[in-house]
């Protein structure tokens, strides 16, 4: 079930599974959606994004791959189109030859067609030989209130949980065979993708925390001045401005994919890497957040600038729409390993440059000889060039005492050359097949991370905060200098 933007990601996330042989055997792909388009058009527009697939190997594997991939054109809330869409599956599943076909219902869909959709599902597309699983696409709802609806009505009509954890013989995304999943019993079924968590710096989070103690040592309110989670884009709302207006950039990036991040940076261990370990540690640095005040939020909306249209000049946008599309939030984790430190969860569109990172700033060296040198800084770049590096004093070279700047450096496209980084929604898919919860977003993690916004976003929806203007090109609004500045935020650290 796709809207139409995310297509760019989905399928060819499903091509590259299917050429490193990781889709389960047998797997067929069916897409659904209301467009009425023939074979040949639905080919065109799933394989518009693949890469390296025009000519030789890369071509061959193309055609076999649409080969599995078929379209069925229908509505979001009529059982008879659900019912045509469950025959053209058993069709399927019958030329196959599979007796216990599994299917994965793969839901990006606007939150107004959701529930309407998933019942739809379970009530003509449930395949009772085999095991069926949901996922769904955020945004999952647009607060406390509507996101609590909605996993309320999913779980009333996807209840059987014994489908996530019992995942015996073959699953499909419309068929095949994979291998067994297990799921613990309390394991709850209503699972979202939140495709930051596929990235492989996030995902490398754990590791670079748990896996080396001395990183983890460093993090805590004793040793760090503050954190500042950064997504920038490059470029506007284009196109999609009647979606955004609605959500804005705080429920699209925000309260999401950078919640996410925070939660598995500022976490403590947790006890195993199952699924519900690392979900029950980010949920408990969630419970401990503060919801947002008015006082800790800049928000911004982007302006005409050299030839680039303004946020307003997008004709499906309001004309008075106080739609933020830069946010900068301060975030306080109040726990005795994080009180005090300012987490500022920062994003914008048509900003200066496309940029995700981490940035943690120690504190200032207070006393001693060394007093006023450039703080230390952990950066995790999260895209684009992966990498990590710490920002250290080395000591200038030669016969004099002096000091300089450095880093230690770990990008990843020097260390690791030949390494082939997975994109998000690759890994995401995959651990969705094989039944592995841990990287996507627990329903009560859902929950706590409305529960942070939810006021914030009331009073922005309210109009009680108001929208600096900034150009498009920019680095968001002046007064983000200011602000940053007020949570001890070095910009000029001399690096
Ligand atoms: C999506 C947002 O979730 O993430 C988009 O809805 C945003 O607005 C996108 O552009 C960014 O994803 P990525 O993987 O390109 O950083």
């Amino acid at each position: 079930m796709r809207s139409a933007d995310r297509r760019a990601q989905t399928y060819p996330a499903l091509f590259n599974l299917y050429r490193l042989e990781l889709l389960p055997k047998g797997t067929h792909i069916v897409g659904y959606a209301r467009t009425k388009m023939d074979k040949p058009e639905f080919h065109e527009k799933i394989s518009a994004h693949f890469k390296d697939a025009d000519s030789g190997e890369g071509a061959k594997a193309k055609k076999a791959f649409l080969d599995i991939c078929t379209y069925q054109p229908g509505a979001y809330d009529k059982d008879e189109a659900f019912q045509e869409l469950n025959s053209a599956m058993e069709k399927i599943e019958k030329e196959g030859g599979s007796k216990n076909p599994n299917r994965l219902f793969y839901m990006a869909l606007p939150p107004n067609v959701f529930t309407v959709v998933a019942a739809g599902l379970k009530k003509n597309c449930y395949s009772e030989k085999g095991h069926n699983r949901i996922v769904i696409e955020k945004p999952f709802g647009k607060d406390l209130e509507s996101s609590r609806e909605m996993m309320g009505k999913l779980k009333d009509l996807w209840k059987e949980e014994e489908t996530f954890r019992e995942c015996q013989g073959a699953l499909r995304l419309c068929g095949g065979a994979m291998q067994r999943a297990e799921l613990a019993a309390d394991a709850p079924r209503c699972t979202g993708i939140d495709h930051y968590l596929g990235k492989e710096m996030v995902k490398n989070l754990l590791v670079m925390r748990f896996g080396n103690p001395v990183v983890d040592a460093g993090l805590n309110n004793k040793m760090v001045d503050n954190v500042q989670i950064t997504f920038k884009e490059p470029f506007g709302t284009e196109g999609r401005g009647g979606y955004f207006d609605e959500f804005g950039i705080i429920r699209d990036i925000q309260q999401n994919h950078l919640s996410q991040v925070l939660s598995l940076l500022a976490m403590e261990q947790p006890k195993s890497f199952s699924a519900e370990d690392i979900r029950s540690e980010k949920v408990n640095v969630l419970k401990d957040v503060a919801a947002i005040k008015k006082e800790d939020v800049l928000i911004g909306q982007y302006s005409a600038a050299d030839g680039k249209p303004g946020y307003k000049d997008d004709d499906t946008v309001p004309k008075d729409s106080n739609c933020p599309t830069f946010a900068a939030l301060t975030l306080w984790v109040n726990n005795a390993r994080w009180s005090g430190v300012p987490f500022i969860l920062k994003a914008g569109k048509a900003l200066d440059e496309a940029k995700v990172e981490i940035r943690i700033q120690y504190k200032d060296i207070e006393t001693g000889p060394f007093k006023g040198l450039p703080r230390n800084e952990l950066v995790m770049r999260i895209q684009p060039n992966e990498a990590v590096y710490f920002k250290v004093n080395a000591k200038t070279p030669g016969l004099h005492m002096g000091t300089l700047p450095a880093d230690l450096d770990l990008t990843y496209k020097e260390r690791f050359e030949d390494a082939r980084i997975p994109e998000a929604y690759e890994a995401l898919i995959l651990d969705a097949l094989n039944g592995d919860h841990s990287q996507f977003v627990r329903d009560d993690e859902l929950d706590y991370a409305w529960k942070i916004f939810t006021p914030i976003l009331k009073s922005i929806d309210a109009g009680e905060i108001k929208n600096e203007l900034y150009k498009y090109g920019s680095r968001g609004p002046a007064s983000l200098n200011e602000f940053q500045t007020r949570y001890g935020y070095v910009r000029d650290n001399t690096y």
